[in-house]
């Protein structure tokens, strides 16, 4: 294993079976609805390319990607569209697909300015939620979560430190030395 990371966090096998869960409780509920399914780049994009593929009714997708900036740990923090939807979601069932929920900032932004499209419904899909206090989180509401989780910095399965280790197959925790000296 690279001498960063510090330990496995969720194995593969962990992360497969409980997106066949939510993939199951997705197609369930959205039965009959052609939801479009929306993942936020680029830390989605290992998610989603799993979890769409063990949905199985007709789902559309779109891609939408952020930046944020400023105090990530407050709502102050300002959010940018770097790309947007390609096309209107007006009438639609929308979710949100993402790989992590840390602060909240990006999810709480998005769903303020998705929704601000009059979509007919908008949920959240995240992989993963990351457990911080109520002063260093905002509230935002997941409907279909796959792992909650402590508060260390996780890389792989899209997930990235310094633009690197999003190709990993599993969720991973990164050494506290690979980024205390920067
Ligand atoms: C990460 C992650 C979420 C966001 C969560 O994205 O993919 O979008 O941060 O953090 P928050 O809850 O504090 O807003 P990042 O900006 O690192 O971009 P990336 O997806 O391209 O890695």
């Amino acid at each position: 294993m690279d001498c960063n990371i510090k330990r496995m966090l969720i194995s593969e096998e962990a992360i497969r079976s409980r997106i066949d869960e939510l993939a199951t409780e997705i197609a369930r509920d959205y039965k009959g609805r052609k939801p479009l399914l929306i993942g936020i780049l680029k830390g989605s994009v290992v998610f989603m390319a799993d979890l769409i593929r063990k949905i199985d009714i007709p789902i559309e997708i779109d891609f939408m990607s952020v930046s944020s900036y400023g105090n990530d740990t407050s709502s102050s923090g300002v959010v940018r569209i770097l790309k947007d939807l390609d096309s209107p979601i007006t009438g639609r069932d929308v979710l949100i697909i993402e790989d992590i929920l840390d602060s909240g900032l990006t999810l709480g932004y998005l769903t303020r300015v998705l929704g601000e499209r009059q979509p007919k419904s908008i949920k959240i899909c995240s992989l993963l939620y990351k457990m911080r206090s109520a002063d260093e989180q905002l509230p935002i509401d997941i409907s279909y979560l796959g792992f909650a989780i402590e508060n260390e910095f996780v890389i792989g399965y899209g997930l990235d430190y310094a633009g690197f280790y999003r190709n990993l197959p599993f969720i991973g925790i990164l050494d506290e030395k690979a980024y205390s000296n920067e």
